[in-house]
């Protein structure tokens, strides 16, 4: 595997991503959602990153199946929502790359009534957007290349990864 981003590179990105969030809500009460399962390793860096106060909740959404790379049918379960009527809500997700999860779940979210939808990845793959829409907040454009670490998995594999990595193809089962 090869190293795309290093940790320390990772960690400047999520400093960055916190105070560009920081600084357009300034002390306006937060709800910071994480998109499960990708989301979990950047959301913890990020929550004790922002210095200002929020409310955390989760939802979940399910597009890559199993050793596939390619996005399969995407299943969103919102469960586990906190409340969002009336609030300002950040949706935090590890990567954009069709952008179908992101645009999937900012549409359950905002039939909620929030007050303001706005959100946050750390990657956003090059030239695979399928949607007019970007994230208001991303730390990385990488290639259209598949990777893992950091939160990103391969057949639920390798999250753990304190660094992000290209699974070249003769590493695909
Ligand atoms: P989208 O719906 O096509 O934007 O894909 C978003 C979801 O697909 C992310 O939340 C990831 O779980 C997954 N995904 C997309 N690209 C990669 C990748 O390169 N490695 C691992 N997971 C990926
Ligand atoms: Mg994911």
């Amino acid at each position: 595997m090869k190293t795309l981003l290093t940790e320390e590179q990772i960690r400047e990105g999520v400093v960055q991503l916190a105070g560009e969030i920081e600084s357009f809500y300034r002390e306006k009460p937060l709800t910071i959602i994480g998109i499960l399962t990708g989301s979990v390793v950047l959301l913890a860096d990020l929550i004790r990153l922002v210095e200002m106060p929020m409310r955390l909740g989760l939802v979940q959404a399910h597009s890559y199946r199993g050793t596939s790379t390619k996005p399969g049918l995407l299943r969103v379960n919102g469960d586990f929502l906190p409340e969002v009527k009336d609030r300002d809500v950040l949706l935090v997700d590890d990567i954009f790359d069709t952008g179908n999860t992101m645009m999937e779940v900012m549409a359950q979210v905002d039939e909620l009534s929030p007050r303001s939808l706005r959100t946050a990845v750390l990657l956003i793959k090059e030239g695979r957007q399928q949607f007019a829409y970007r994230p208001n907040y991303t730390a990385f454009t990488i290639p259209d290349q598949f990777v893992v670490g950091y939160g990103l998995d391969y057949d639920d594999m390798y999250r753990n990864l304190p660094y992000i990595a290209v699974l070249e193809e003769d590493e695909l089962s």
